[in-house]
């Protein structure tokens, strides 16, 4: 299994419902800080299942939700098929967005999973798509060294915070068992310096700096800006 396939079915990954939930609205919150206008074209690439993405979509003209898992883009349609805002896409219908078209591309917890090729894929498609005042946001980059332990550490305090700190226990001993860790251990997770990351953005055309604050809960990850050089 890789880590497309590992996406395309239920996975532990939440411990809870609750979780899953307060993951989401924490990330649209986020995401809809970043949006600069009312009128903005907004890309959320690798957008898993997205449950509060009405929240970012009023926050803008258009929203598209991009995934690559066809399972996530099910949900996805069932839950905002309706929303006038709201559009599902695969990443094939990314790439036939019109160029220079969207405000702000964003990759929330998605660089970990892929290659250094997929990744200079990513940074070339939305180079293309943005306008030329446009932003890239590179959200919950992981920098070398960053062990399970933290992240688990990471959870717990989420969890303590969001009271459900019972469950992210049974679920940290779950995930230690489940596929995630056993894909985890063969494949491994892309990680990168703030160095090596500001390079391959400029070797793709962006000028990138490190933000402050990491979007989610994850203070250990980076999260990236970038404009069109
Ligand atoms: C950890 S989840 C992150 C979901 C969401 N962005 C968030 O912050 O909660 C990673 C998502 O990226 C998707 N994904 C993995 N590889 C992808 C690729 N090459 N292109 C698009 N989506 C991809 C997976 O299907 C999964 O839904």
């Amino acid at each position: 299994m890789n880590w497309r396939d590992y996406w395309n079915q239920d996975t532990p990954i939440y411990v809870s419902e609750r979780h899953k939930v307060l993951h989401y609205q924490a990330i649209a919150r986020d995401i809809a800080e970043l949006i600069p206008s009312l009128e903005a074209q907004v890309l959320d690439y690798g957008c898993g299942e997205a449950l509060c993405a009405d929240r970012v979509a009023a926050r803008c003209r258009r929203l598209y939700l991009c995934d690559a898992a066809p399972l996530v883009r099910e949900r996805l349609r069932e839950r905002f098929g309706e929303h006038p805002k709201v559009e599902v896409l695969a990443p094939d219908e990314a790439h036939a967005l019109p160029d220079a078209s969207l405000d702000l591309v964003i990759a929330n917890s998605l660089l970990q999973y892929l290659s250094q090729d997929e990744l200079r894929s990513l940074l070339r498609l939305a180079r293309a798509k943005l306008k030329a005042d446009g932003r890239l946001v590179l959200a919950d980059v992981i920098p070398p060294g960053v062990s399970p332990m933290t992240d688990a550490k990471a959870l717990l305090g989420f969890a303590w915070r969001g009271g459900f700190l019972s469950r992210a226990f049974l679920g940290l001993m779950r995930t230690a068992f489940s596929d995630y860790r056993k894909i985890r251990n063969a494949l491994g997770l892309a990680t990168y310096t703030e160095g090596e990351m500001i390079a391959l953005l400029a070797a793709e055309g962006f000028a990138g700096e490190r933000r402050s604050r990491n979007i989610g809960h994850n203070q250990a990850r980076m999260t990236f800006i970038a404009r069109p050089a």
